[in-house]
């Protein structure tokens, strides 16, 4: 069966984006190509590259091919902080109604601040406080005496991203599930996603522990005790701050990937923004694009090739030690690209010596850790969650 889905080139629609947008994307289509990825590109123009050439941040050709192929791969997109147009990465998630949004956070390179971080955040994608009700009312002169903004959680939407975090875990073989509120204050707007995600809990007991934490002290134990988390639940904004903190644990923007999954479509892209400090530089690391198009191969059901892209990945930024400045190295995103490129080569011909799956944690080695670390790998072995559980989302297709 796999051998025939495997000869069917799968269409997707590709977006190159602003900023470092177009350098990470051209360096992830190349490693794709040299993986033999089954997409059959439709590239389409978003963000400010489509105003520019469409006077529309988010064109109808653009939306049409998404609609065709319910699958995109995604740069990122530049919005205008205040005023002008609203997030177009927004407009797409209700567009298509994207709920979910996944982000993992796995460490990857030994010897940094923290080891062995392997986190599964999963955000509310559509309502909270990220619905667009947000406005200004003159007082006086000042046309911005006062800013409103309300926050909308439905029992259905809730119900939906819970159903949808513990299907997860159960599919991944993660154990347990940290619903992140704040009801302690916005007692109805994040009560109901609290209230409606403790009774989903119910259907899983037995197969998925729960427990709850307030915001912010979360916040705080994921840079005291990251280990003790497997999957965070939780509503827009939080989700979207946590899960660059949990960037932050793993070595940061460069390395982190994200999902953003409906019924109908599925968009993939990096958790970081356009970059534009580092835009057209050629130094952007294309590793977080990477991560969220092996995500993209796990979602068509390609876990073979999604495995061996996060094997290239792991070889070359561990063991060859290849790396972009935001990882401490000198590669140029071209470097970075031909490298991992030519790990995915050679592991290919010499496949069957090394099938190393998700080795991350194994290849954390002691040498360059500081000793701040090792204390905090001892908290890690008492509360993290079987990595050995946690790995199943990679494995063979089957
Ligand atoms: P950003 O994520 O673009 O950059 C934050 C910092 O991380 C910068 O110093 C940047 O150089 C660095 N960085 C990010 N990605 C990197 C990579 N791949 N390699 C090396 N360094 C990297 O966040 P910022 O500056 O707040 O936002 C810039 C624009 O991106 C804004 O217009 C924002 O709205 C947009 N944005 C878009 C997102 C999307 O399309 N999904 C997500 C987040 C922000
Ligand atoms: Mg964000």
């Amino acid at each position: 069966m796999v051998k025939a889905v495997r000869k069917t080139l799968i269409p997707a629609t590709l977006i190159p984006g602003d900023g470092i947008g177009p350098e990470i994307v051209k360096a992830t289509v190349a490693v794709l190509n040299a993986l033999e990825a089954p997409f059959a590109w439709d590239i389409q123009t978003a963000g400010m590259a489509a105003v520019s050439e469409h006077l529309d941040p988010l064109p109808e050709a653009t939306l049409a091919s998404i609609r065709r192929t319910g699958l995109a791969l995604k740069g990122p997109l530049t919005t205008p902080v205040g005023g002008g147009f609203r997030s177009i990465n927004v407009r797409l998630r209700e567009e298509f109604k994207l709920f979910g949004n996944v982000r993992p956070g796995k460490t990857v390179i030994p010897g940094g601040r923290y080891e062995d971080i392997d986190v599964v955040l999963i955000r509310e994608n559509l309502e909270g406080l990220y619905v667009g009700f947000d406005h200004y009312i003159p007082i006086d002169n000042d046309p911005h005496g006062a800013a409103i903004s309300s926050g909308v959680n439905t029992r259905a939407g809730s119900r939906r991203i819970a159903r949808f975090a513990f299907e997860y875990a159960v599919k991944n073989g993660r154990k347990k599930i940290t619903i992140v509120h704040k009801a302690n204050i916005l007692k109805a707007l994040t009560g109901i996603f609290l209230e409606t995600a403790l009774e989903m809990a119910k259907e899983y007991e037995g197969r998925v522990v729960v427990e709850e934490r307030i915001v912010d002290a979360c916040a705080m134990q994921l840079v005291l005790n990251p280990w003790q988390f497997d999957v965070l639940l939780t509503t827009n904004l939080f989700g979207d701050i946590l899960s660059d903190e949990i960037a932050g644990l793993v070595g940061g923007l460069g390395m982190a990937p994200g999902a953003n999954i409906g019924e109908h479509a599925a968009i993939f892209e990096a958790v970081h923004g356009s970059a534009p400090d580092i835009a057209g530089r050629g130094i952007a690391n294309p590793i977080a694009l990477l991560y969220a198009a092996a995500m993209m191969l796990d979602h068509v059901e390609r876990q073979d090739l999604a495995g061996r892209l996060r094997d290239a990945i792991h070889h070359t930024v561990v063991e060859d030690k290849v790396r972009t400045g935001d990882l401490g190295g000198k590669a140029t995103t071209a470097e970075i690209t031909e490298a991992i490129i030519a790990r995915i080569h050679s592991n290919a011909s010499g496949k069957a010596a090394k099938p190393a799956r998700n080795p991350a944690a194994k290849a954390a080695a002691p040498k360059t850790a500081p000793t701040r670390t090792a204390t905090t790998k001892t908290a890690a072995s008492k509360t993290a969650p079987s990595k050995a559980a946690a790995k199943p989302r990679g494995k063979k297709a089957g």
